[in-house]
């Protein structure tokens, strides 16, 4: 388990189904909270870190029959790890805020529900090699027909977990809210079906009073 004893700064993570704007709304509050005086790492997952990026390519890209449920969560476990080790840790560590757009509750859904039940599984996981949720968790709640549209919009090499289809995003999007409500005093539910500057300046105002 990783423990940071000198952790001064603050962890802050977006959640939510393919398309539901975590990107957009991590970057805008990222931007917003320079702009009020704050040193913030803007980062993501799977990815954040150098190997972490190298995994991210191993789990996002090619077969999705390549790797069983039980590998692909030590995989997204394993980046997390260095992830954590290398960049959140130490940013912590300095005091500076880190906005993550993705954490380990996209694990407790994505491996943890989708293909079968294997949420102790990843729970335990967890336990043993990260230890740590963030602070504060924004999940981005949105209707999910509209968010695999705009997923696949983008049309990027990723479509790993968007090709699995509409099904998915409606288990998805159940699954976070039920998260949201397992774990109340971190999460926060924003509606995502507004337009991106009406829930920027919700997302603002809910991460400048988990910082106050
Ligand atoms: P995610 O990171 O959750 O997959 P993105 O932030 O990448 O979502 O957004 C997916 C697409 O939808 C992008 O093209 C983005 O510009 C667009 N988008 C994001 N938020 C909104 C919104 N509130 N209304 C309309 N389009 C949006
Ligand atoms: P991401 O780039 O955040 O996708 P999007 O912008 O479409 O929301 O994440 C890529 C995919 O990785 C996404 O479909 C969710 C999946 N994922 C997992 O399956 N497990 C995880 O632990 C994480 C962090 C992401």
């Amino acid at each position: 388990m990783i423990r940071s004893p000198t952790a001064s700064g603050r962890f802050l993570s977006f959640e939510g189904i393919d398309g539901s704007g975590k990107s957009t709304q991590a970057r805008r509050l990222a931007d917003a909270l320079r702009a009020a005086g704050h040193d913030v790492v803007l980062t993501r997952e799977p990815g954040g870190s150098p190997g972490a990026e190298d995994i991210r390519r191993l789990v996002l890209e090619g077969d999705p029959d390549r790797w069983s449920a039980e590998t692909e969560i030590l995989l997204f476990t394993a980046a997390r790890r260095d992830h954590m080790e290398r960049v959140i840790l130490p940013a912590l560590s300095a005091g500076k805020v880190v906005v993550c757009d993705r954490f380990a509750d996209s694990t407790r859904m994505y491996q943890g529900l989708s293909r079968g039940d294997l949420r102790d599984l990843v729970d335990q996981l967890h336990d043993l090699m990260i230890g740590r949720e963030p602070d504060l968790t924004l999940l981005i709640d949105m209707n999910p027909e509209t968010g695999l549209n705009r997923a696949l919009a983008r049309q990027g090499h990723e479509e790993r977990f968007e090709g699995f289809g509409p099904d998915l995003q409606r288990r998805m999007r159940t699954g976070f809210l039920a998260l949201a409500a397992e774990y109340p005093d971190r999460f926060r539910v924003i509606d995502g079906n507004r337009a991106i500057d009406t829930v920027a300046v919700e997302v603002l105002a809910i991460a400048m009073d988990a910082l106050a």
